[in-house]
C-alpha cells in the first residue's frame, strides 16, 4: 500500500485515477480539501475500496503517524502544497505554512515510521517528493534548460517554499538517511486543472464570453507537460530512481503564453464554434503584469529519460487538443468546482 497526499487536486488526482488503472495496490489519500482539492475529481474511485480518502492535513503530526501505523505503506508521494503563483503573490502565509512547515511535519512522522520498520521493509521505502521547476528561477532567452545541477533560485513566494521543501527533504536523506527521491517537473496541463490556472482559465472563459487575460507581453515562456505524462514520470521514479536523487520531469514543449491561448482559442474555434461566427482569439485582452514575473522556464529531462528510460506519450499537440475536448465535455465539473471561494479570487485578481 502507498500513502499519497494531495490526491486530491489536479496532479494528484490524476495519479490516483491512473494508479488504480495500472496497479491493483491501495492506496490511502491524505487531502486538506483546500479550494484546490475536490472530491468530484475522484467520483471515478466511489466504488473502488482499494482506495480509503481521509480528509487531513500534512502538518497533523498526530493524524499522520496513526495514518502510517495503521495502514503501513511501503512508499509516501507527497503532492500535497498550495500551489498558485498569484494566489502566493497576494497571500503567501499558507504557502509557508503548509509547503514548509507542513513538509517538515510529514517528514518527522515519517522518519518516526521509517526507523520502525523492520530492516528489509526499511531498505525498500520510499518517500518521493513532488515539486517543481520554478525553484530553479528564470531563463534567459539562449539560456540552456535546467538540469538537475542548477543552482536554486526561486523567485516568488511559492517557488521559495517548494525550494524550502526540497531541501529539507534533501536534509532528511543526508542526515536520517531516509529513502527520498525528489522530482522537479515543468507546467502541467490535463483534465481536472483547477479553472484559475492559465490554460482551463482561458478555455473557461473563452466559453463564457469573457476576456483571456494575458499578462504583460505574453512572451513569458514555460514548458508544458501533459499531466498523465507527469504522472507516469513519478510513477517510474517511484518504481527505479536511485535513493536521494532528484530528476527533472519536463515534454520539451516551450511556448509562450500567448502562442497557447491562441492555440486554444483555434481549437475552440474547430471543436465549438463561437455563435456570431467570430474567433474567441477576439477575446484575447492584456493585462497588468504578474509581479517579480518570470521569464522562461525550460526542463532538461535527459536524466530521466537516459537513466530510466521515460519518454512523454503526448506532444503539446495532442495534449492540448485532448484537453480542451475534456473541458469541452465536462463543463459540470467546471461549473462545481468554480465555487464562491473562486469567484471571490477572480474578482480580487481581475477586478470587475
Ligand atoms: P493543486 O493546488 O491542484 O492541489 C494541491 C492539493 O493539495 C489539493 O487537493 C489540496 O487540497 C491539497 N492540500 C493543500 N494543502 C494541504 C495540506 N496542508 N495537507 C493536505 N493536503 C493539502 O496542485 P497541483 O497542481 O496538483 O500540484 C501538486 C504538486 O505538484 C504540488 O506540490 C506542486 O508544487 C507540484 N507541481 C505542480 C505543477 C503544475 O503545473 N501544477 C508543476 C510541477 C510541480
Ligand atoms: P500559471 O498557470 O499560473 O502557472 P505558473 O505561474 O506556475 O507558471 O501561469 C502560466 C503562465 O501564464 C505564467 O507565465 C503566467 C501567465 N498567466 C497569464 O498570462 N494570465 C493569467 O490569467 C494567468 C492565470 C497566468
Amino acid at each position: 500500500m502507498i500513502l499519497t497526499t494531495g490526491g486530491a487536486g489536479f496532479i494528484g488526482s490524476n495519479f490516483v485515477l491512473d494508479w488504480f488503472t495500472a496497479s491493483d495496490e491501495s492506496m490511502v489519500n491524505l487531502d486538506k480539501l483546500t479550494y484546490a482539492g475536490n472530491m468530484e475529481n475522484l467520483a471515478g474511485l466511489r466504488d473502488q475500496p482499494k482506495h480509503i480518502f481521509v480528509k487531513g492535513d500534512i502538518g497533523d503530526v498526530g493524524l499522520v503517524r496513526r495514518l502510517l501505523e495503521q495502514h503501513k505503506p511501503r512508499a509516501v508521494v507527497n503532492f500535497a502544497a498550495e500551489s498558485h503563483v498569484d494566489r502566493s503573490i497576494h497571500g503567501p502565509g499558507e504557502f509557508i505554512q503548509t509547503n514548509i512547515v507542513g513538509t517538515f511535519h510529514l517528514l518527522e512522522a515519517v522518519r518516526e515510521y521509517w526507523n520502525g520498520l523492520p530492516e528489509q521493509d526499511k531498505a525498500a521505502f520510499r518517500f518521493l517528493h513532488v515539486s517543481t521547476d520554478e525553484v530553479y528561477g528564470s531563463l534567459g532567452k539562449d539560456d540552456p534548460a535546467f538540469r538537475e545541477t542548477n543552482r536554486y533560485e526561486p523567485n516568488s513566494p511559492y517557488s521559495a517554499s517548494k525550494a524550502a521543501s526540497d531541501h529539507l527533504v534533501r536534509a532528511y536523506h543526508h542526515t536520517y538517511g531516509l529513502p527520498v527521491l525528489t522530482t522537479n517537473c515543468s507546467n502541467n496541463y490535463g483534465p481536472y486543472h483547477f479553472p484559475e490556472k492559465l490554460i482551463p482559465l482561458c478555455i473557461q472563459n473563452a466559453l463564457g464570453g469573457k476576456p483571456l487575460p494575458i499578462y504583460g507581453d505574453g512572451q513569458q515562456i514555460r514548458d508544458w507537460l501533459y499531466v498523465k505524462d507527469h504522472c507516469s514520470a513519478i510513477r517510474r521514479v517511484l518504481e527505479a530512481g536511485t535513493v536521494g536523487e532528484v530528476y527533472n520531469v519536463g515534454g520539451w514543449n516551450e511556448k509562450a503564453n500567448l502562442e497557447v491561448v491562441g492555440t486554444l482559442c483555434d481549437i475552440l474555434d474547430d471543436l465549438s464554434p463561437r455563435a456570431d461566427g467570430q474567433s474567441y482569439r477576439t477575446q484575447i485582452t492584456f493585462v497588468t503584469d504578474r509581479p517579480g514575473h518570470d521569464r522562461r522556464y525550460a526542463i532538461d529531462a535527459t536524466r530521466l529519460e537516459r537513466e530510466l528510460g521515460w519518454k512523454p506519450a503526448e506532444t503539446f499537440e495532442t495534449g492540448i487538443r485532448k484537453t480542451v475536448r475534456w473541458y469541452l465535455d465536462n463543463q459540470a465539473w467546471a461549473h462545481n468546482v468554480t465555487s464562491g471561494a473562486y469567484r471571490e479570487w477572480v474578482g480580487k485578481q481581475y477586478g470587475a
